[in-house]
């Protein structure tokens, strides 16, 4: 350290200390912090005396080392092999309404396609005046391009919690959720510029990865919202989420949303792939099953208490969650810390936009007892996300998909927190 810096650095520890003065003086403050002198106040560290990295020491940033165990992660006994399998958001860590890129659940069925966008084209075919192939190039000299923020929930999302509590912790049971920005141009603009005939009903989403994922989607839904996107977070969507190109599907299953999309077929019915037949139809009490369910129904989880969040102070406390509805915008949602007995309505902080994630808050004081947290949404269509006992009372317990009932996190006095069901 040149004379200079070890100057200027003791003149630092002399204001710091008198910072610690200060900061005994706040003591008495809510959430109640200091009673006694902090040697983190009066030491100086060593971030404080030395150089830190120049700025082409991290070209393309990551977070934090001491944030290091903030990652996505899978369950090994869920799927048998990691090309079809799930690795879950982090969401008991996350804060805010986007999911970070990097954090973002990713769902293969066949592994990451690994595409060159120059060799990449999308074809638009079927009923239609005029069959087209686009570049990657010509979509992005596509007018119309749009920015939007949207949920993605997979149907298979808290699937494993449908005959009781299973796995601890949100990340595992709410997971296979992201909200992300999306840049891309709107479908409609596709299929207008091949000109769908008024035969055409249906549209047949296909993924270029060894899955070759296919949907049935309607026709008004194609032409309504859903969006051709390139963009994620301001860049280019990453490989996990089908880079170069994705199908947006916005409100409805995951699964429809078609990643490294290459082929959008418009047909006059629905073809009932595989993935709309033996998977993602929910098998009802009497052996029956419901053909498509498209919409993800209003739901929240609180993120925080939950068991990999766990409550470590008692006074203040801030209880924070998410919720989101495919129907349209969620409106409300209220808090329950007695296993929904006495609810109360919690504050959405942040945009509430459509068939997006909002943020949630409750304050409030632990004595130290026993709690039973739960949340609820609503939408701006009234729904009213259920209990669990209501959802088993019309889908028996046959079902693994669109689980949306009331989650209950039993917090000890201790400060863990348990994954429970209450009868
Ligand atoms: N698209 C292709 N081509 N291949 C896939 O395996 N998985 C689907 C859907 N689109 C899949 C796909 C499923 S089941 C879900 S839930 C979402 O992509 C997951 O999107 P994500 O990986 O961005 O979270
Ligand atoms: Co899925």
């Amino acid at each position: 350290m040149s004379e200079q810096n070890a100057k200027r650095s003791m003149d630092r520890r002399h204001f710091l200390a008198g910072a610690g003065l200060a900061g005994a003086a706040v003591a008495s403050s809510k959430a109640g912090a200091q009673t006694k002198p902090d040697p983190l106040i009066t030491e100086v560290q060593d971030w404080s005396r030395f150089l830190g990295d120049g700025v082409q020491a991290r070209p393309y940033g990551t977070p934090s080392k001491f944030e290091k165990h903030i990652v996505r992660q899978d369950v090994e006994w869920l799927t048998v092999s990691r090309e079809s399998s799930v690795n879950f958001t982090p969401i008991h860590a996350l804060d805010g309404v986007i999911t970070p890129s990097g954090l973002a659940f990713e769902r293969h069925h066949g592994g990451i396609a690994e595409i060159d966008p120059a060799k990449h084209r999308i074809m638009i075919n079927g009923l239609v005046d005029r069959p087209l192939v686009f570049t990657m190039e010509d979509l992005k000299r596509m007018p119309g391009r749009v920015n939007r923020a949207y949920f993605l929930e997979c149907a298979a999302n808290s699937g494993m919690e449908w005959r009781g509590a299973q796995l601890n912790g949100c990340q595992f049971t709410h997971g296979m959720i992201h909200n992300v920005w999306y840049t891309g141009v709107p479908l409609k603009v596709l299929l207008d510029e091949a000109g769908v005939k008024t035969s055409g009903k249906w549209v047949m989403p296909e993924g270029a990865d060894a899955s070759l994922m296919t949907r049935s989607i309607p026709i008004e839904k194609a032409m309504k919202d859903c969006l051709v996107a390139f963009g994620m977070n301001g860049e280019a969507l990453r490989p996990e989420q089908g880079y170069p190109v994705r199908l947006v599907v916005p409100g409805w299953e995951g699964n429809m949303w078609v990643k490294w999309l290459r082929r959008v077929e418009v047909g006059d019915q629905p073809w009932h792939a595989r993935e709309e037949t033996s998977k993602y139809t929910d098998l009802l009490a009497d052996g029956r099953s419901r053909r498509f369910t498209w919409i993800m129904d209003a739901k929240s989880v609180v993120t925080s208490p939950s068991p990999q969040a766990p409550m470590k102070h008692k006074g203040a406390n801030v209880l924070s969650g998410i919720a989101w509805s495919g129907r349209g915008t969620v409106t409300r949602v209220d808090v329950s810390l007695d296993g929904g007995r006495n609810w109360k309505t919690a504050r959405i902080e942040g945009p509430s936009l459509p068939m997006s994630m909002v943020r949630f808050y409750f304050d409030f004081e632990w004595d130290g007892r026993e709690l039973m947290v739960q949340s609820r949404a609503m939408d701006n269509t009234g729904y009213v996300q259920p209990t669990k006992q209501e959802l088993r009372a019309v889908r028996g317990t046959n079902s693994i998909y669109h689980n949306n009932g009331i989650q209950t996190w039993l917090v000890h006095g201790n400060g863990e927190v348990e994954n429970v069901e209450i009868s």
